[in-house]
């Protein structure tokens, strides 16, 4: 398959490249940078008292060397943990502070402007019921301390939010009427899809095999005017689907394999 520049799509980091380097962590995301992605996924729950930090799941135990919730603990007891060496492509003979530590949004913040590199960065912000309005609530506010709440397109790091839950980006409106936002899906609620998202969300983001079980989505999305951006896209039946749809946005775990990919077209 050729396609052209106008129809490739954005490529991102997912959790920084979950499958090459320890995922959420500095070094897999300026490693996803320094491999030409065109933007980074990334999680974000709360902590006991209040930190954003980029971890995906609710318990600490697959990604670290700690056990139990993530929301039970301060900032201080997370970092003391170890989120690096088990993963298969830890570097075993070199200590790598960035591949290990955990991150907070801030410091992935404050790293993406001081790399001066134009980024685009999904937040995803995980779970919103769970907390209440907390966790968008603190979102925008880190957000606004970066001067990325209300995007300006003369900026080179531009943020979007994501949510499996439509409450989380009403959430997000009422705080950051500007600021973009993309409605996730596992399933296809009522009404989306005929090509409508809530809450204002310009950008639909299917799982892979969503795509590939309802190909009318994607044209409904087109005509509504609506981006798509596919996860997880890390296989290459998986990326050759997703090409053929001519989808806006590739989230993969292996962005090295998509990037590689693309090239070759
Ligand atoms: O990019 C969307 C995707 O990350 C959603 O699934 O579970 O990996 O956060 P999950
Ligand atoms: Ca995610």
């Amino acid at each position: 398959m050729n396609i052209s520049d106008d129809h490739r799509p954005l490529v991102f980091a997912h959790r920084g490249g979950a499958a090459e380097l320890p995922e959420h962590t500095l070094g897999a995301y300026m490693r996803a940078l320094e491999a030409g992605v065109d933007g980074l996924e990334c999680d974000v729950r709360l902590t006991r008292d209040g930190h954003l930090v980029c971890v995906h799941d609710r318990r600490l135990n697959r990604t670290s060397n700690g056990k139990g919730l993530v929301s039970r603990r301060t900032l201080a007891e997370l970092d003391q943990l170890d989120y690096g060496s088990w993963h298969p492509g830890y570097p075993a003979d070199e200590e790598l502070p960035e591949l290990s530590r955990l991150l907070t949004l801030e410091r992935l913040l404050g790293a993406v402007r001081e790399s001066g590199r134009r980024v685009r960065l999904l937040i995803e912000t995980k779970h919103p019921s769970r907390y209440g309005a907390e966790v968008e609530r603190r979102l925008i506010q880190m957000l606004r301390r970066f001067g990325l709440a209300d995007p300006k397109p003369d900026d080179p790091v531009q943020v979007t939010v994501m949510s499996f839950a439509a409450l989380a980006l009403r959430r997000v409106r009422a705080q950051a009427p500007s600021l973009p936002t993309v409605y996730l899906l596992e399933l296809v609620p009522p009404g989306v899809g005929k090509g409508k998202l809530p809450f204002g969300a310009r950008i639909a983001g299917p799982g892979v095999d969503l795509l590939r079980n309802r190909p009318s989505l994607l044209p409904a999305m087109r005509a509504a005017g609506h981006q798509t951006y596919v996860w997880t896209v890390n296989e290459p039946h998986d990326l050759e689907l997703v090409l053929q749809h001519r989808v806006d946005g590739v989230i993969s775990d292996r962005p090295a394999f998509v990037l590689d990919r693309l090239q070759q077209m």
